[in-house]
């Protein structure tokens, strides 16, 4: 099946505001976290994980505010029984569950992506944090039903808590990409294209339109492609994109 795929360069609150409304039928947004270390959110003993990226460095006011705009576009731009997914640490879940929740979104689940190979915990002082968060949240005001693919769920995913025929848990082990593979690396928090794969699997219909207003590498774009769906995805730094289009080209997944 022939589909397209758009990347488009610049900030997603104003790249989102030319998108019509209700036009998109999955969303996977892997925003900034707010793990930078420099101003407002930093966390004393954390160094191990946190960023020190520019576009994650926001003040604890300037991150609420930023939050609830772009999840208020997305949520525009979603079509009634579409999906959003949205993941994050306990640095940033739960507030961006509280903005959904205050939306009226439907959350259908809340997946708990843990990491079998996550980096020690250096300073010995609490637990290894060895998992990150996703909220599955559908547009249901109109009661239009969502997509999930029950059989593909059973039938093509598993992991080892999560066996080949059976109900899928919402505990995911996914390992962090390897350095070995192709494509490793090209992104400070680049997800697994495993993740994806799960979330667009599960959660859209082949041909349908899936958006992430943070591309970064392309990941989501990738795995969107190599299952049948078109995409958009949207980042304002240039240098990711440039990855994002040359995976988008080469990759097969
Ligand atoms: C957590 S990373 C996403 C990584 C991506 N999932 C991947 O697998 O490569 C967040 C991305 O958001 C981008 N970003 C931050 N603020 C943005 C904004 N206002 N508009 C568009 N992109 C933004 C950053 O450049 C970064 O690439």
């Amino acid at each position: 099946m022939k589909t397209t795929h758009q990347i488009v360069y610049g900030n997603c609150l104003e790249k989102l505001k030319k998108l019509p409304d209700e036009s998109v039928d999955l969303i996977f947004a892997d925003p900034p976290y707010g793990l930078a270390k420099k101003k407002g959110l930093g966390w004393a003993y954390s160094k191990h994980i946190t960023l020190q990226e520019t576009w994650d460095i926001f003040s604890k006011d300037e991150f609420f505010k930023f939050n609830i705009e772009w999840i208020n576009e997305c949520w525009r731009v979603l079509k009634q029984g579409g999906s959003f997914w949205v993941c994050g640490s306990f640095h940033n879940i739960y507030q961006l569950g509280f903005i959904l929740q205050h939306l009226d979104a439907k959350i259908n689940n809340s997946i708990v992506w843990f990491k079998p190979n996550a980096q020690p915990n250096i300073t010995c002082r609490m637990f290894t944090e060895s998992t990150e968060h996703l909220i599955w949240a559908v547009k249901n005001h109109s009661k239009t039903k969502w997509t999930f693919n029950y059989d593909d769920t059973k039938n093509k995913i598993f992991d080892s808590l999560s066996p080949k025929g059976k109900q899928t848990r919402n505990v995911w082990s996914i390992a962090l990409t390897s350095p070995k593979e192709k494509w490793a690396g090209v992104h400070p928090t680049q997800k697994p294209s495993e993740l994806l794969r799960r979330v667009i699997l599960s959660s859209s219909k082949p041909n349908d339109l899936v958006l992430d207003p943070f591309v970064g590498s392309g990941t989501t774009s990738v795995v969107a492609k190599s299952l049948g769906r078109n995409s958009i995805g949207i980042d304002n730094n240039k240098k990711y994109l440039e990855i994002a289009k040359k995976r988008l080209s080469q990759e097969l997944l």
